[in-house]
């Protein structure tokens, strides 16, 4: 498997690809893909942060870490994730989280915030982000499932609440 910036060619394939691992998703508003899709033209988006893996050929995870704001101060958050359902289990989420964390440290992010599950992010090394003064902006989110994952060291200080891309409201 391999892991690499997506290019304009394989739009559709992870178009579909996003469709099909929500649809069997614990949590999904079924609207994923249209996501990618309305990020992709915002100035959120980061062509560097948006990766594929791929094996033999196929494209088999996606994940996207788009920018947001902490207060004043731009951060980013990984928003989809996905990897196909076949395919599911066997490392590929955790390595794209991590080749993007990767990628986002070397263009100087400091940050990176994600509302999701609080058995799965913590495996790539988030914690509650309220750890670092960090706010959800969406109401009775639990704290464990709003998490936060420091780039640089010092973690820094980022008490303020967060900001998305106007795309997660209009999906
Ligand atoms: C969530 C998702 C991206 C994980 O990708 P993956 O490639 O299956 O995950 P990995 O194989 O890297 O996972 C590694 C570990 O996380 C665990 N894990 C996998 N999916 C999990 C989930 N949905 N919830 C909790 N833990 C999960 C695995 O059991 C494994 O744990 P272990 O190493 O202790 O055995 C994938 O299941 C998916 O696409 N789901 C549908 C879309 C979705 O829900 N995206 C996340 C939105 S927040």
């Amino acid at each position: 498997m391999i892991i690499r910036q997506e290019t304009t060619s394989d739009a559709s394939a992870v178009y579909e690809l996003v469709k099909t691992a929500f649809a069997s998703a614990e949590h999904s508003d079924g609207n994923e893909q249209d996501l990618v899709v309305l990020l992709h033209k915002n100035p959120s988006f980061q062509p560097a942060l948006s990766l594929v893996a791929e094996e033999n050929g196929k494209i088999i995870g996606y994940i996207l870490f788009s920018e947001i704001k902490i207060g004043e101060k731009t951060a980013i958050a990984p928003a989809p994730l996905a990897v196909l359902p076949e395919q599911q289990r066997k490392g590929v989420g955790l390595a794209l989280l991590q080749e993007g964390h990767r990628i986002a440290k070397k263009l100087g992010y400091s940050i990176s915030v994600v509302l999701g599950s609080e058995t799965y992010y913590p495996k790539a090394g988030y914690v509650p982000a309220s750890r670092f003064g960090i706010v959800c902006p969406f109401e009775g989110v639990p704290d464990e499932n709003y998490m936060a994952l420091p780039l640089q060291e010092p973690a820094g200080d980022w008490n303020g609440t967060v900001t998305y891309d106007k795309a997660f409201f209009e999906v």
